[in-house]
């Protein structure tokens, strides 16, 4: 099975055992549109269902990007301010919980840049296999904005607090050798055996007993700890300030007018 969604920004296709997404936006760095992110939801409906596929593999269109977060040129059309922001949150985070409840393993499949929301998309992942020219970053302070909760928890969970914050707080990009040794990636390869190493990880993974490995997905799964409901209005409202802010209105013309921001805390 081979099919195009979101106007071919995202792919789907079906071989030995293996369901390939590709995010497919090559002119922006595979940056997620909202369209791309209804499309991703299409396709896990299908291989969710489709008994040929027994292991997911999630990959960006080309050689220099996975995904390089979410489309800024939408920004101030779907994320203009707070309520917006929290809309959009909220389809993201849907988004990226059907992904992370995915029924079969989930291997992420990186080179190139892998950034904000896309970072998160590759967090939902089971394992993530980066090549050596692959680069990791959370740049929402560079822009203004606040990540959605769950993908900065998520985030923490993986690579503890102190990576987290240093990511978080400096906006910048880890390497992928760094990446390796935060546990960020399972696994950091030659560029050129990527693909290779991914498809041997894949059969060897649907070689074994489904069932088995649900369990251990599951389990595993469950132990990101529950946050208090009222720290987590605490949480959204310090995301809400973000988008109600003139820095974040400065931080995305800044990104399209190609220029440094200057921020001002309000
Ligand atoms: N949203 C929209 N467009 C994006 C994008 C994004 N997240 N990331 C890259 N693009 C576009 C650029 O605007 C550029 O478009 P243009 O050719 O029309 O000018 C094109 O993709 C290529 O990017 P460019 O910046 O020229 O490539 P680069 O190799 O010099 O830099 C990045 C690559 C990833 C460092 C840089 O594009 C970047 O910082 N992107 C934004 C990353 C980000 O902040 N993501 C988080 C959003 S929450």
């Amino acid at each position: 099975m081979v099919g195009a969604y979101a106007s071919g920004k995202m792919l789907a296709e079906v071989e030995q055992g293996i369901g390939l997404v590709t995010f497919n936006n090559p002119s922006k760095l595979n940056a997620m549109s909202v369209e791309m992110w209804q499309g991703l939801d299409t396709i896990l409906d299908e291989f969710a269902r489709d008994e040929a596929v027994r292991v997911l593999v999630l990959t960006g269109a080309g050689h220099k990007a996975f995904v390089s977060g979410a489309d800024i040129s939408q920004f101030a059309e779907h994320r203009g301010d707070a309520e917006a922001q929290r809309e959009y949150d909220r389809g993201t985070a849907a988004g990226r919980a059907r992904l992370a409840s995915f029924p079969k393993p989930v291997i992420a499949r990186i080179r190139g840049y892998c950034l904000g929301g896309g970072l998160g998309i590759a967090l939902q992942a089971d394992i993530r296999i980066g090549a050596v020219d692959s680069q990791y970053g959370m740049p929402a302070t560079r822009l203004g904005t606040a990540n959605g909760i769950d993908l900065v928890r998520q985030l923490a969970g993986v690579i503890g607090p102190a990576y987290a914050k240093h990511m978080l707080f400096t906006g910048a990009r880890v390497q992928s050798q760094e990446a390796g040794r935060m546990g960020l990636v399972n696994q950091v390869v030659r560029d050129e055996d990527l693909s290779d190493v991914v498809v041997d990880l894949a059969r060897e993974i649907a070689d074994n007993a489904p069932l088995s490995i649900r369990a251990a997905k599951v389990t595993v799964d469950s132990t990101l700890p529950h946050v208090d409901p009222a720290l987590l209005a605490e949480i959204q409202t310090a995301v809400d300030r973000c988008a109600d802010s003139e820095d974040y209105v400065e931080g995305r013309n800044a990104f399209l007018e190609k220029r440094r921001p200057r921020f001002r805390g309000r």
